[in-house]
């Protein structure tokens, strides 16, 4: 629960970012939130969506808490709408009843993308959430502290226990001016992703401020937060200003607004400036979200599919938008145009206000209220097909077909694309006219309907629930404890920048068997080396050798469980993505990342490492390894703190966990 005492105490005090006001207001113990140190954080929130959600839940039956301890626990059925066979339908009846077992909120199929269903109905200022989700950020649109883990991590968060975290470095990004019409939000963070880069927010939070800020609505501040995970930021946020209270009153919530801003002479410690006015349509090219240009720089290829949905760019003024550019035109001939809104409520209104008619008669296919195309759960583009999309990611395969190109634009981008069937932006459709699409607001009023979410029991009927297990649900597999000595083969050597899409690929088959460890690990790296699944098992243990920001993109933990039931032991790599690095360690997979990066090019497939008194030479976080076929020894640091490397010593968060409430 958020101190409300603190907040008037912390104003007092001269000079807080809005970012270090609620860390504050929210430790667990006391520190002095230098950037880099561990500190421990009380958490009001969480969120888990039905692909990743699974594992949440049977870790927190297995830790044996009886009722989640925050504030509010959600749990979306928002991903996989596809029921090609049992396995989901499975799924979604185990997630609603264990649920209703231990507290949780259900938002059930077709009320909306869990990120957007979350900002509307349950985020307030000031709070702070923890996700299953590497997109749960999209909540820092109104104010709140919002960061993307792993479900282990969200188990953890439920039963009370204080998080840890890295303090961040907190940035400050002035936005000035105003977006010019035909320009999106997504401008903006295509903008912050072209100067970082994907790495570039590794460790800080990006805190947006200034007048460009204040100008932009809850739905365009939600596209920049959303997807400031792919630079890889703890978190982003904007203050929770005027802006948050219109939108929390057209969502009847005024009464739990509460004012939430940085100081005016608030210290940070980085500052980057964007003119929202300079800036005009960009694209992001594949294989990255950071290939960004021009779009009128980009070569005009010949479009094959465009998708327009997503949580990040799915609201309603973003498809507005989209009718607008689209009345009295239609999809070219070779597009296959579809569109997927974010939420009911969007929907609605969308509908009410005709906009829903104009894109029908404009040939656009519209999906269910679902994530679907974003993850390839449906729509996947053809043999080397050009997509474009208004979602996320463009990550090789990320769409379903590793030989298609994806490039990433805004809505109103998109439109005009499927009109063209080659890249365009609005004003090349609307010329002049392109000033009609200022015009376009969020709903003073939302057509608010809660009647798809399922409120949590009251605790003794809900320790009567039963909770119901198809035969999809198969146990959480727990890895064994470390021994000191470690003689292991290397089952696999990656190139730079894997995703966790390559370790673990989405689609509507594979996101199905996410409950289901022992067949989907089978299709672990799939796409990237199928044979590596075969070969893993058939080494019994291995490490794996991995390239810079291993791990990187969704925070899918099952590119941690897989491995590890396959017997991988050992990540090494030349740097670890964040949340995956978490995964890792939850699951009793030891991270470790070369002391020199040139002795990744000395190791090979095959290769047997050897590492000595392990157990030991993980206190001291330095590791010696010796590679026997090779004849050579290279060192290897563990970049964790003390509480993380106790909970590595003891084979995962599960054992650690058990083992710490058993005290
Ligand atoms: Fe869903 Fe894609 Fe967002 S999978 S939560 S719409 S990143």
């Amino acid at each position: 629960m958020i101190n409300e005492t603190h907040y008037k105490e912390s104003a007092f005090f001269m000079g807080k970012n809005l970012t270090r006001k609620i860390l504050e207001a929210h430790l667990a113990k006391p520190s002095d939130m230098k950037p880099g140190e561990e500190i421990y954080v009380k958490v009001d929130q969480t969120l888990t969506h039905d692909i990743n959600a699974v594992m949440t839940y049977l870790a927190f039956e297995a830790i044996g808490i009886d009722r989640t301890q925050v504030e509010t626990s959600v749990s979306y059925l928002d991903h996989n709408l596809l029921y090609l066979d049992n396995k989901t339908p499975d799924d979604h009846i185990y997630l609603q009843s264990v649920a209703k077992r231990f507290g949780v909120h259900v938002s059930r199929p077709g009320n909306g993308i869990c990120h957007a269903v979350h900002v509307a109905r349950f985020g307030m200022p000031g709070k702070l959430s923890m996700g299953g989700d590497s997109h749960t950020p999209h909540g820092g649109s109104i104010g709140m502290l919002c960061i993307g883990v792993g479900g282990m991590d969200v188990a953890t968060a439920m039963t009370g226990v204080p998080m840890r975290l890295k303090m961040p470095e907190i940035i400050r990004v002035n936005l000035k001016g105003h977006l010019k019409p035909g320009c999106n939000a997504k401008e903006v963070i295509l903008e912050m992703l072209r100067r970082v880069g994907i790495k570039g927010g590794l460790g800080k939070v990006f805190e947006y401020v200034g007048e460009g800020a204040a100008g932009l609505e809850v739905s365009e501040r939600a596209t920049i937060t959303n997807m400031g995970a792919e630079m890889g930021a703890t978190t982003s946020i904007f203050p929770g200003d005027e802006q948050i209270r219109k939108f929390m009153k057209a969502q009847g919530r005024e009464d739990q607004y509460v004012e939430m801003l940085p100081d005016e002479d608030a210290e940070y410690d980085g500052e980057m400036e964007i003119d929202l006015s300079q800036l005009n349509p960009l694209i992001a090219c594949p294989h990255q979200p950071d290939n960004v240009m021009p779009l009128k720089d980009a070569e005009k290829k010949k479009v094959q599919q465009v998708f327009i949905g997503s949580c990040t760019n799915a609201s309603y003024s973003d498809i507005a938008k989209v009718a607008l550019v689209m009345q009295g035109h239609h999809v070219n001939e070779n597009v296959s145009c579809t569109c997927a809104v974010s939420s009911k409520q969007v929907y609605k209104q969308l509908l009410r206000d005709g906009y829903l008619e104009i894109l029908v008669d404009a040939g656009v296919r519209i999906l269910e209220i679902a994530c679907g195309p974003c993850c390839a759960i449906g729509q996947s583009p053809a043999t080397k097909g050009v997509a474009v999309r208004t979602s996320n990611r463009n990550f090789k395969g990320r769409a379903g077909n590793p030989t298609a190109e994806i490039y990433l634009v805004s809505p109103e981008s998109a439109a005009a694309t499927a009109i063209s069937g080659t890249f365009a932006t609005a004003e090349d459709i609307l010329g002049d006219d392109v000033k009609k699409l200022a015009k376009i607001h969020e709903p003073e009023v939302y057509p608010v309907d809660d009647s798809m979410i399922i409120e949590p029991l009251p605790e003794e009927e809900a320790r009567k629930v039963e909770i119901v297990r198809g035969p999809n649900i198969q146990p959480l597999p727990v890895p064994e404890a470390f021994t000191d000595h470690l003689c292991v083969p290397i089952s696999l050597k990656t190139v730079d920048n894997i995703t966790t899409d390559d370790i673990t690929p989405a689609s509507a088959e594979f996101s199905s068997m996410r409950s289901n460890i022992p067949l989907m690990s089978k299709y672990c790296y799939h796409r990237y080396d199928p044979e590596f699944s075969e070969r893993a098992k058939k080494m019994g243990q291995s490490i794996i050798i991995g390239g810079e920001n291993y791990g990187q993109g969704s925070s899918r933990e099952h590119a941690a469980i897989n491995p590890m039931y396959l017997g991988v032991r050992a990540v090494i790599a030349k740097s670890i993505a964040r949340i995956h690095k978490g995964n890792l360690l939850n699951h009793g997979i030891i991270p470790m990342v070369f002391d020199d990066p040139a002795d990744y090019d000395k190791l090979e497939m095959g290769d047997e490492l050897e590492i000595n008194d392990l157990l030991n030479q993980m206190q001291t976080k330095v590791v010696e390894v010796r590679d026997n076929t090779k004849g050579i020894t290279f060192k290897a640091r563990l970049e964790l703190s003390e509480k993380e490397l106790e909970v590595i010593s003891c084979g995962g968060q599960l054992r650690y966990l058990k083992k710490q409430l058993g005290k």
